[in-house]
């Protein structure tokens, strides 16, 4: 409860509104259209919705993998496609994300259709930035991927200790999971990341410091290391529910991560995002900072200026509504200019290191004369280094701040995802609010 009163207040300070309303009016595509006057560029993200097994602590949209569906998955995305590419052939998309789910589930399934089709019908100015699961790298699969135009590979390796491996039930050893990332890593792509989870329950400080060395070994080129999040509506989430002692939590995982901050910079890598280390003078492998962006497939979200919306994520309904001829969208949110200032800061935070130049170009007022009272205090705690143009996180602020913002953005994923799984939200939050009307699309 106090929490909840919490996020209201700090909410309205930031947006001036005490709470996210989420309806299900989504835009038709004559207004995405229209949204689309003024913007110049924008990013895809491409939803596969599919696994080969389903891990305990996952909190994605994500069902298991079945032939059928998935054919009628790719016949479905491609007329997603062909609707949006209908009023966006000609305007540049610099990045594309492929993301899941396991998209690596759909190799020789119907990946490649969507790719090309994505390439045909827009005007793709980018690599492909994608996720895959270690057990589907073989050495035919990797000249697959490779052959598909991914330059930048992700791997989810998740941990590199047996015990913690079968405690979050991967479907692999250690050294089965080693030989599958070197694989990787002699293929050339531009970038391979890896994927681990640390704070997994019972881990130690030397499990973390042997981790990190493997890692280096391992010659990848970016290391992203996510703390355990323990989302109720997963079954390793449920398990930990009455175990929580939120406070004790946070200063373990910052003297976790510190171990693996040390271990990276010593061997030539820089931090990149909160959880990400990239070898430096390499561009990073990256899935969630693009300003502005269009989700395609189940659970696809768009991010559109003033308006954020959602497909469907159950897979039949998306496929179901995309061969009627209708919006797959399920929700969506109207952002005012504080809400979006608001998600710019909290994603350049994300990135540790923004320019205040990129927010006046964006909005068209001073950061200092909206953020420039916080980024005062931020200073004075250590938590910035606040130049003229160029604001960088230290390694305690980036921490620190993001925990921060980890109070609302876990909430949000929580009320959000939790919904459209069908789980009763009511005990995760009460300041994101479903509003709904019975008329679709407006
Ligand atoms: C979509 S999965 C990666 C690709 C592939 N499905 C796999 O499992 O290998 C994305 C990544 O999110 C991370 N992740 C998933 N659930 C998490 C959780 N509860 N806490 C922290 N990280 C998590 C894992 O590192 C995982 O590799
Ligand atoms: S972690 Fe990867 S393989 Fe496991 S359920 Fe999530 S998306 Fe699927």
């Amino acid at each position: 409860m106090v929490s909840g009163y919490l996020r209201k207040k700090i909410s309205r300070h930031f947006t001036k509104q005490t709470d996210l309303i989420f309806h299900n009016k989504i835009p038709s595509y004559q207004k995405i259209e229209e949204k689309f006057e003024d913007i110049k560029e924008f990013g895809i993200y491409l939803h596969i919705p599919f696994c080969n097994q389903i891990c305990p602590y996952c909190p994605y949209n994500k069902e298991i993998y079945n032939k059928d569906v998935s054919e009628n998955y790719v016949k479905a995305v491609k007329k997603e496609i062909d609707t949006y590419a209908s009023f966006l052939k000609n305007k540049p998309v610099t990045t594309f994300y492929i993301g899941g789910g396991t998209p690596t589930t759909m190799l020789n399934n119907g990946i490649d259709e969507i790719i090309n089709h994505i390439y045909k019908q827009f005007n793709m100015n980018c690599y492909i930035h994608m996720e895959s699961h270690p057990n589907h790298l073989t050495k035919e699969n990797l000249n697959t991927i490779k052959a598909m135009g991914v330059k930048y590979l992700s791997i989810g390796v998740e941990s590199l200790q047996d015990r913690h491996l079968k405690a979050i039930e991967r479907p692999y050893t250690v050294s089965e999971v080693k030989k599958s990332v070197e694989r990787a890593v002699a293929k050339n792509f531009e970038c391979v990341n890896i994927d681990y989870i640390f704070d997994l329950p019972g881990q130690t400080k030397t499990e973390i410091e042997q981790a990190g060395k493997d890692i280096i070994k391992m010659g990848v080129d970016q290391i992203a290391t996510y703390p355990l999040f323990k989302f109720p509506y997963t079954k390793l989430g449920k398990e930990f529910q009455k175990k929580r002692n939120a406070v004790a939590t946070m200063f373990r995982r910052r003297s976790l991560l510190k171990i693996f901050e040390n271990i990276f910079y010593d061997s030539g890598y820089e931090r990149s995002s909160v959880w990400a280390f990239t070898k430096k003078g390499l561009e990073k492998y990256c899935s969630v900072t693009v300003p502005l962006y269009l989700g395609l497939g189940a659970s696809g979200g768009s991010y559109l200026k003033d308006v954020f919306y959602v497909n469907t994520f159950k897979v039949n309904e998306y496929i179901k509504a995309v061969n009627k001829g209708k919006s797959p969208a399920a929700l969506s949110i109207n952002l005012s200019e504080d809400m979006q200032m608001a998600a710019w800061l909290y994603w350049r935070i994300y990135e540790t290191k923004f320019k205040k130049s990129d927010f006046q170009n964006r909005f068209h007022t001073s950061f200092d004369k909206i953020y420039g009272k916080h980024m005062k205090l931020m200073n004075r705690l250590g938590y910035i280094n606040n130049g003229s143009d160029q604001i960088s996180l230290s390694d305690r602020g980036t921490y620190w701040i993001h925990a921060f913002e980890d109070f609302f953005s876990i909430d949000f994923i929580n009320k959000l995802w939790s919904r459209e799984i069908n789980i009763p939200t009511s005990a995760i939050s009460d300041h994101i609010i479903f509003k709904f009307k019975s008329s679709l699309n407006s």
